[in-house]
């Protein structure tokens, strides 16, 4: 690539996304970040300035797509796409309303469908890599006791990313998932600080921000150039 390379990444503002855009502009990218409040939005603008900062709640239909335009008619390209949101939900199946399973569903795996329509086109011209959010042990299919909507969401992204992962890479686009464990961070789900679930981690601990922010840039990079469709997991052996 001539120029430095370009992602756009949603959830952007805090937590895991923010953690990926500090890495990934430390590794050169021209990051493009997504929010949807107004909390953090300033200081994205401080980091990365305005007219890479946008604004969108990515589960309305279009919204993606207008983002990806955006970015197109600033940079004229687009390398890599990071979608770090996802709305969490904890209650049993018999106390999870429909309302929050499509909340859920629009949020998890509409809003990943979306931005890869709406980024399919640069990516394949870039020859760019996307990777999307999951969460530890979805590979084992097993019941969850408080988390059977969002897990389902979550599920259903890991079938789509491989999905898509399989159609895009003969046109030289490469699709993985990262599938973060217990990650505390400043505005993370209650659960996340909840020491009964962090003392059953294998490693001991609750992982940061940095080291799921690690497997994305890692993702994204030429190392990692023969990697198709896998979902990584940053889990410190959580729900191994
Ligand atoms: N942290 C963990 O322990 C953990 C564990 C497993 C999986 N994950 C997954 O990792 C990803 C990031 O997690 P996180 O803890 O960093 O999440 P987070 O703290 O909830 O941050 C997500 C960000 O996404 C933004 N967002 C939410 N809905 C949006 C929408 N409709 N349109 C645009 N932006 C939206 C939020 O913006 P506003 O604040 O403006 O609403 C928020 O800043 C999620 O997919 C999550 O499911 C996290």
């Amino acid at each position: 690539m001539a120029n430095s390379p370009v992602v756009l990444l949603s959830g952007a503002a805090q937590g895991l996304g923010l953690a990926c855009a500090e890495r990934l502009a430390g590794q050169g990218w021209r990051v493009h970040g997504v929010h949807r409040s107004s909390r953090g939005r300033e200081g994205l603008i401080q980091r990365f300035g305005a007219d890479q900062v946008h604004q969108a709640d990515l589960t309305e239909e279009g919204a993606a797509q207008q983002v990806v335009q955006a970015v197109l008619a600033r940079e004229g390209q687009l390398d890599g796409v990071v979608h770090a949101m996802g709305e969490f939900f904890s209650g049993a199946p018999s106390e999870t309303g429909r309302d929050q399973i499509q909340s859920l569903w629009r949020s998890n795996m509409l809003s990943a469908a979306d931005l890869l329509d709406g980024a399919r086109a640069a990516l394949r011209e870039s020859g760019g890599a996307a990777v999307f959010f999951g969460t530890a042990g979805l590979d084992g299919l097993r019941g969850r006791e408080t988390t059977a909507a969002y897990t389902a969401a979550k599920t259903a992204l890991l079938v789509w990313m491989k999905s898509a992962a399989l159609e895009e890479a003969p046109h030289g686009v490469r699709i993985n998932m990262v599938s973060p464990g217990v990650i505390p961070h400043v505005g993370a789900a209650p659960e996340t600080h909840d020491p009964e679930r962090i003392a059953r981690i294998p490693s001991g601990r609750g992982g940061k921000p940095e080291e799921v922010a690690a497997a994305v840039n890692w993702l994204l990079s030429p190392d990692a150039s023969y990697v198709i469709g896998q979902n990584l997991e940053v889990a410190g052996g959580w729900l191994l």
